[in-house]
């Protein structure tokens, strides 16, 4: 069992056998469901795991109290890959109580019907503090990030920011290592993990980053993924930068999908004509792409080129799932061209255009540049003039 601090032990799993979390991401490293056990004078477990791992988290829990019997159970988020196992811990622990924002207590019923939570539950709020003598946790409300209820809370003992699902990331820990110190790119899929699950909630991260930013904080201990204490500044200045959608990136993503590869021709020499004027260019082929790493890429970069085919009368679905999915996710502040391609009644540029226009703070660059089934020597001046708009 792993200790954090003098009074904090890790009793959380890996699933390495997940084939989708959220049944939609592909986890090829697997999933950690992080949970913690502090131990005062009194006893608090944060936060349970998903049901695939009951078993060997209530094993975990068992070893970490040694005989001991915890004495609160706080839920910093409700969302069933942490609070799965809350019936079951509450059936075994009879004295256990419940500490959780007001919201998650409002909606701990849906998740347990028929389960009588009465006298087992304590509301906490925005500065509550739970001693648990000799260490304490000190609460923050962090609404949308990324359910209403969530709240996080700092261990004032030992400056511990159990941060619930900010700063967490896709994969195992058995993969990444514990404390993430082996790994030299923690950002590849905690990046993937924040655009896709907390995305949408840029306004509530920058609230909670606020929050934070006064609290000495030495240890980040998420809900997924490693266990952070080395240059945390690193995670702040990028949780900054996403959550205001800044691009983290320079350069221009042409992000493209063909159906017989005419429009895929027209998109690459429109990427080597950037590149020719000594911009950045990344090619993404949305076709043969996972949704969920287009829409990282999508958010990366502030330039994007999207080129895609019409299809039945409409856009071609690839190019139609993925601005779907940017539009879930708030996609927004980006300089945006387009490239549209059609054999008789080329349509896939207005739609495009008009999916990004109603998003937030885009600018659109004039005109759609339109080919008729494969790109003629024509088309080049065209490309030319957008390959020069897109970068200015
Ligand atoms: Fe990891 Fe929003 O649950």
């Amino acid at each position: 069992m792993k200790q954090i601090s003098k009074s904090i032990f890790y009793i959380g799993t890996d699933d390495v056998d997940l084939d989708l979390f959220e049944s939609q991401y592909p986890v090829p490293e697997g999933m950690a469901y992080n949970s913690y056990l502090i131990k005062g004078g009194k006893i608090a477990v944060l936060d349970t795991a998903d049901a695939r791992k009951g078993e060997e988290w209530l094993a975990n829990l068992a070893e970490a109290l040694d005989g001991a019997k915890p004495d609160y159970l706080v839920v910093h988020h409700l969302e069933p890959d942490h609070s799965a196992l809350i019936s079951k811990v509450l059936e075994l622990y009879p004295g256990l109580v419940v500490a959780a924002s007001a919201k998650a207590l409002q909606m701990l019923g849906q998740f347990f019907p028929g389960m009588d939570f009465g006298g087992r539950t304590l509301a906490l709020k925005e500065g509550d503090v739970l001693d648990l003598d000799g260490c304490s946790l000190k609460f923050f409300a962090a609404p949308m990030v990324h359910w209403p209820e969530v709240m996080v809370s700092y261990e004032q003992e030992s400056g511990t920011l159990f941060s619930a699902d900010a700063f967490g990331k896709f994969g195992a820990l058995s993969v990444s290592g514990f404390y993430g110190e082996e790994e030299d790119d923690w950002a590849c899929e905690a990046r993937r993990y924040y655009f896709n699950i907390c995305g949408k909630y840029g306004q509530p991260v920058q609230n909670l980053l606020k929050k934070v930013s006064e609290l000495d904080i030495k240890t980040i201990a998420a809900l997924h993924g490693p266990i952070l204490r080395k240059d945390l500044d690193q995670y702040f200045k990028l949780y900054d930068i996403w959550s205001k959608y800044q691009a983290e990136k320079p350069g221009v993503l042409v992000a493209y999908a063909s159906i017989h590869g005419g429009t895929a021709k027209a998109a690459k020499l429109l990427g080597d004509m950037i590149s020719a004027k000594g911009v950045r260019v990344k090619m993404m082929d949305v076709a043969r792409m996972e949704v969920s790493e287009a829409v990282e890429d999508g958010f990366s970069y502030d330039k994007v080129i999207l080129a895609a085919s019409s299809y039945d009368g409409g856009l071609f679905p690839p190019m139609y799932n993925f601005l779907h999915h940017l539009q879930d996710k708030a996609w927004q502040k980006r300089r945006v061209g387009f490239i549209e391609n059609g054999s008789w009644a080329p349509c896939a540029g207005r739609i495009m255009k008009d999916m990004v226009s109603s998003m937030r703070d885009m600018e659109i660059i004039e005109p759609i540049v339109t080919l008729k089934s494969v790109m003629r020597p024509e088309d080049k001046p065209a490309l030319e003039a957008l390959a020069n708009e897109i970068i200015k």
